[in-house]
């Protein structure tokens, strides 16, 4: 597996596999990888030739008091994973490469509506800061296909809009969420739990089924369930940031169980904010 963090490099080596008729699969990355980055990347070298991972940690999605200076970093681990996965490629650009006149200075790609809610309510900008790297990353990479998690499922279908709106000539693919056997989602975060909270953590996934099994059963209306699971994370010790039940297309609040439903749930533990989603009806990689 070569690494390279030169932009320069990287469209010299892809170019060469493009001559060569390989399609190229690209996993974006903040790294600190667990089994749920490695599933992407599995199925990238299924769906591609030519398997691109990145790692960068940007700066641009995250808020003011959030963890990006604690965030995990841990190339050597990473790298040896990626190799195992059958990975080809990992680019990890740095700040410069991204954003060479900074931060501030830099055009912005903002995806409306989509955006407003979830995590785009208590994350200002954060969205902003994901389609702007993404977008760039693409660019850079010119993969055929993309792959990311339903574990961040407001992101993927920021990311969709994105590419529909701009044309953007990429596939974009998603992997199920892997889990803790726990149910746990597995995320980089969870490396700042203890034990204890890991498995108060879990009681997220446990109320998420719960709730589902409500929804599946018509026991309660969605203002009823969506009280519920409230109450059962706060019991378990979480602070619920948000818990809805949204369409599973508009991310809107649902009106009704006619509607394709995901339930989304924001929640802290201490500082850690962990999130997770289920959906009532099995996601489809349409476009
Ligand atoms: P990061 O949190 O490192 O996640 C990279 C990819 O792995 C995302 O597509 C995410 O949804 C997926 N992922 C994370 N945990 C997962 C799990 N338990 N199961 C399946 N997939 C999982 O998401 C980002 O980075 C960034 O926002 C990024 C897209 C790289 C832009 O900076």
């Amino acid at each position: 597996m070569i690494t390279l963090g030169n932009p320069e490099e990287l469209a010299i080596l892809l170019r060469e596999q493009r001559q060569q008729g390989h399609r190229i699969a690209f996993v974006p990355t903040m790294g600190n990888l667990h089994d749920g980055h490695i599933s992407l990347v599995r199925e990238a070298s299924r769906l591609a030739d030519f398997v691109v991972t990145s790692i960068y940690i940007n700066p641009l999605q995250f808020g003011a008091n959030e963890d990006l200076d604690k965030y995990p970093r841990t190339l050597e681990a990473d790298q040896q994973k990626l190799q195992e996965a059958g990975n080809h490629l990992l680019f990890t650009p740095d700040s410069t490469a991204i954003y060479p006149e900074g931060l501030e200075r830099h055009t912005k790609v903002i995806v409306p509506l989509l955006t407003e809610g979830l995590c785009g309510a208590s994350r200002p900008g954060h969205f902003d800061g994901v389609t702007t790297v993404v977008n760039i990353l693409f660019n850079m990479v010119q993969p055929d296909v993309a792959l990311f998690g339903e574990k961040d499922y407001q992101q993927v279908a920021v990311i969709r809009k994105m590419v529909r709106d701009l044309r953007l000539p990429v596939e974009i693919r998603t992997g199920a969420t892997v889990r803790e056997v726990s149910g746990l989602a597995m995320s980089s975060r969870n490396g700042y739990l203890s034990e204890d909270q890991k498995a108060q953590a879990a009681q997220i996934y446990t109320t998420l089924t719960a709730m589902r099994e409500q929804l599946l059963k018509a026991a309660h209306d969605l203002p009823t369930t969506i009280a519920w699971g409230i109450e059962a994370l706060e019991e378990a010790g979480l602070r619920v940031d948000y818990l809805e039940i949204v369409n599973s297309d508009s991310l809107q609040a649902a009106r009704d169980r006619s509607e394709p439903l995901t339930i989304a749930v924001a929640a802290f533990l201490g500082s850690t904010r962990l999130i997770d989603n289920l959906s009532l009806s099995p996601i489809r990689d349409t476009e």
